[in-house]
């Protein structure tokens, strides 16, 4: 699997989330290059809960600003983080339960469980944001 190459398609506008959509970018590389290179199951599972743990702070960023500029759509993008942190956690678990590694197939759902989200609802946060921060 390829790297996520950030570009200019990524950034929806607003600087300090861009910034963190950087950084989870950097984890999901740091992870794909682990698989790549047969790391231990024990540095995967440290990867792994590195970018969930990142992307559970990164969702608490994002949903403070949503308040604090009362986005109307805030239920609905609330819903869609709970989602994804649910279906990365549910991937975890049978990573760590079957002892298994993380394999090609993980790093394909990991890399849209990403990049769909920013370019979809973060999108329309960042379009929202721009007007009224
Ligand atoms: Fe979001």
């Amino acid at each position: 699997m390829k790297d996520i190459v950030w570009s200019g398609i990524l950034s929806i506008g607003i600087d300090e989330i861009d910034e963190d959509h950087r950084k989870l970018v950097k984890i999901f590389n740091v992870l794909n290059h682990a698989v790549l290179e047969n790391e231990s199951l024990e540095y995967l599972a440290a990867s792994l809960e590195e970018l969930i743990n990142c992307t559970v702070w990164h969702f608490s960023h994002e949903e403070r600003l949503m308040l604090k500029y009362r986005y109307p759509d805030i239920t609905e993008h609330k819903a869609e983080h709970r989602d994804l942190i649910n279906s990365a956690q549910k991937l975890q678990k049978e990573l760590l339960r079957e002892e298994k590694a993380v394999a090609d197939e993980h790093i394909v759902f990991l890399e849209s469980w990403l990049t769909e989200h920013i370019l979809t609802a973060d999108g329309r946060l960042g379009a929202y944001l721009s007007q009224v921060m």
